[in-house]
């Protein structure tokens, strides 16, 4: 509907239905109001599978929904670092809400990966947010090309889950910029999501669901975000200062409270009724735009869907290692002589808890997927340990190390339980529970070949890792994970994906480690921009595995990195490209990663910031070139002199690879900038900063020539070696112009200093 026929309704409302729209009908539903022919419409969550509750309602996965296809995981999806299938996906979430007349899917969820520990990292995409914004557009594109629309949350700075509804995360603006925001501007310039959800958390001091900042002039005035803003459920604190901000939609309903905090405010002339206008209007707009394209025919169809779901997580599992084990030749091996050892072969875990819980259609194990396969004979089954409690079972051991000493080889199973990582709260450590690593301990005494497949939604420690030959993260990845692990177990998949994350060796590597949770209700991000890879690469740490790892069952050479010129302006655009080869002897895909680094700045940044990804898929001996744009915003950093992004002049590195550590080919670009940053010059500014600047310089050099000769003159022959004028240099160049005053031989006083600093800020 056209924005001048919702005004006009919104024209015909009361002030008190007005205020009513502004918040839901109930758990899910957006108010319907006949009088003025406005429709109920529905959410639900999210994100990967539909949580849709036909009875009671709650956010945090009680009580039951209508059962529904659960596909892997944000932490999965991100991992295939394909935004075509994760589309695809958002394809199937979008018919099969539009079977279930919902009109917003609640995701995706792209908060940042600040801490391993964050409790909802397994619903999150990754530790960078150029990686989460693509692969966030993706599943909006996907979604909304269904005419259902979507929620991108949680905006912003919700990174754990401690204290979630009243921590006050302290962010500063280039962290933010840089960091915490580009994952929603790429998805809202990219894909126009038709709503955002605000988080519970406060930023820098006030509640996101209250700040103009960010719901009003950074997401709809620079972004252009023409959707609503909904609160995430419960996230209202002052709901007029929210309506003033740019909360249009409080979720869920406050059962009248709220309305008449609004309408009061309206009519003490403390809010213009205008805004309450435009928080409906905006309401309105969507809730037309999915009732005008509901589409009757489409179906949910579940079975389809449960054997997509497999098909998305085979290319989301990231093979970590591989000491030549694996894939496993079923067919060749005799009956009996590979061992399935742990529960997760049987009953996999594979989502997680919270809001995001899904009542299934079906489950699919490995060893289900197994004997689907015709491999039942060959496998033999010990269950190893329990999830219910950390506790080991000496009589399951005790049965798993026989399976597994008997057999050729001995593919563990294991991972997070459910009560590890959830919603709500964070973990405690980084650890796997001490009876599976006690048991991967024990396999690996008697059994030389064994393989860790692991399911879990954020990094684990690895005590064993140098006891065994192979490793597989399944990440959480969904109902029909087991599928996607036997296809990636026998070969008959080919593994492809990469850790959109670094595995540290242990917690404390981590650059938030001395402030997460953070102390009472607030925590402070101190470690900045050095968030992930952009800390443990620029400190050059040792780390279990890089960002962007993964191996395949073939081997891609790298060769022929080009750039499309070697010197460009900030406004032009630069193409790279590189040809990979498939070097093995099997079909593959590779994820070809694309860096930039700045070696030196005037600024701190991270040694490489990926700008690029591409993913190619490649029979044994082909080549394919893999193409990239970049534009300025690749090259820039946020500068906050100018509120805006920067390139600086100077020499940048494209760094193409396999892993932020596995950097295949490099090539050099000269970038000019096409603005100068403002300079503010006072008595206190240093030499060597004045003599960088032509028109500075100009006017101080000469005063700084003479005052070096006097220096000269009374040091000459007093036979200073190299080790003293290196000393003297660096005394003059961060010596202030003052001192012009203090060493200048009484030839300068302070009225004229001021007035040739004074001449220098003139341009
Ligand atoms: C979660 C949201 C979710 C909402 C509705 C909240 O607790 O943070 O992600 O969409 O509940 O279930």
């Amino acid at each position: 509907m056209e924005r001048a026929k919702i005004r006009e309704i919104v024209s015909k409302m009361t002030l008190e239905e007005k205020a009513r729209m502004c918040s839901g009908s109930d758990f899910w539903h957006t108010e319907e109001i006949e009088r003025v022919g406005i429709p109920a419409s529905m959410v639900s969550d999210g994100p990967h599978g539909l949580r849709k509750q036909d009875m009671e309602g709650d956010h945090l996965g009680v009580n039951d929904s209508i059962v529904a296809v659960c596909f892997p995981a944000g932490c999965a999806t991100a991992a295939s670092f394909d935004t075509e299938l994760v589309g695809k996906m958002g394809q199937a979430l979008g018919e099969s809400a539009q079977a279930e007349d919902l009109s917003v899917v609640l995701g995706p969820a792209v908060n940042i990966k600040r801490s391993p520990l964050c409790g909802r990292n397994f619903e999150y995409y990754s530790e960078d947010p150029y990686l989460a914004g693509k692969i966030a557009a993706a599943y909006i594109n996907g979604v909304q090309s269904k005419n259902v629309g979507t929620s991108i949350k949680h905006y912003l700075g919700n990174n754990q889950e401690t204290r979630r509804l009243t921590v006050d995360a302290k962010i500063d603006e280039r962290t933010l910029r840089e960091i915490y925001l580009p994952a929603f501007e790429e998805a809202v310039k990219e894909a126009k999501p038709w709503t955002v959800m605000a988080s519970y958390n406060k930023i820098n001091g006030e509640h996101t669901s209250e700040s103009r900042k960010f719901l009003t002039d950074i997401l709809r005035d620079e972004w252009g975000f023409d959707g609503y803003v909904m609160s995430d459920w419960g996230a209202v604190c002052n709901r007029v200062e929210g309506i003033r901000a740019g909360l249009d939609l409080e979720m869920p309903s406050s059962k009248g409270v709220r309305d008449k905090q609004i309408v009061e405010a309206v009519q003490k002339g403390e809010l213009d009724e205008a805004l309450v206008d435009l928080a409906v209007e905006n309401i309105l707009n969507i809730v037309f735009r999915y009732k005008e394209s509901k589409d009757a025919s489409a179906v949910f169809d579940r079975k389809a869907q449960h054997e997509f779901s497999g098909e998305i997580a085979k290319q989301c599992i990231v093979l970590l290692k591989n000491d030549g084990i694996l894939p496993i030749a079923f067919e060749e091996k005799q009956a009996g002589k590979v061992a399935f050892i742990g529960k997760y072969a049987k009953t996999p875990r594979f989502q997680g808890g919270g809001s995001s819980h899904i009542t299934c259609f079906d489950v699919t194990g490995a060893i289900q997927a197994a004997e689907d396969m015709g491999f039942k004979d060959k496998i033999v089954y010990a269950q190893g340990y329990d999830d219910k409690e950390d506790k080991t079972d000496e009589a399951l051991l005790a049965e798993a190390v026989e399976t597994a000493k008997a057999a050729d080889v001995a593919v563990i199973f294991a991972g997070l339980p459910d009560a590890f990582e959830s919603e709500a709260y964070d973990r405690q450590h980084m650890r796997m529970p001490d009876c599976q690593n006690r048991l991967i301990e024990e396999v690996a005494k008697v059994q030389p070949n064994v393989i860790v497949v692991l399911h879990n939604g954020s990094p684990v420690e690895m005590p064993w890792i140098d006891k065994v030959k192979g490793i597989v993260e399944s990440y959480l990845g969904g109902e029909n994970i087991g599928l996607a692990q036997m296809e990636v177990l026998s070969g008959r998949f080919n593994p492809c994906g990469k850790l959109p994350e670094t595995f540290p060796l242990k917690l404390a590597d981590n650059p938030s480690f001395l402030n997460f949770p953070g102390e009472g209700n607030v925590v402070e991000y101190r470690e900045g921009i050095f968030v992930g890879y952009r800390y443990y690469d620029t400190k050059e740490m040792e780390v279990l595995f890089p960002f962007g790892h993964g191996l395949s069952y073939t081997e891609f050479a790298y060769a022929n990195l080009k750039v499309s010129k070697d010197s460009l302006s900030d406004t032009d655009t630069l193409t790279v490209s590189v040809d990979v080869t498939n070097s093995g002897k099997v079909a593959g895909s590779e994820i070809v990663q694309l860096y930039v680094a700045d070696p030196v700045s005037d600024v701190i940044r991270p040694v490489k910031e990926l700008k690029g990804f591409a993913k190619v898929t490649l029979e044994p001996g082909e080549t394919k070139t893999a193409t990239f744009t970049l534009d300025k915003r690749a090259f820039a950093y946020y500068e906050t002199k100018i509120n805006d992004w920067y390139a600086e002049s100077g020499e940048y590195e494209i760094l193409v690879g396999a892993s932020s550590r596995d950097i295949r080919c490099r090539a050099k670009v000269k970038l000019t900038a096409s603005k100068k940053l403002p300079v503010f010059y006072t008595i206190d500014s240093t030499f060597c900063d004045v003599m960088k600047d032509e028109h500075a310089k100009s006017l101080m050099g000469p005063i700084i020539e003479a005052g070096r000769m006097e220096e000269v003159n009374t040091t000459q022959g007093e036979g200073l070696g190299s080790a003293a004028e290196e000393m003297n240099e660096a005394m003059l160049a961060f010596a202030p112009i003052r001192n012009c005053l203090s060493f200048g031989n009484g030839s300068m006083d302070e009225a004229k200093l001021q007035a040739i600093v004074d001449k220098m800020n003139q341009r």
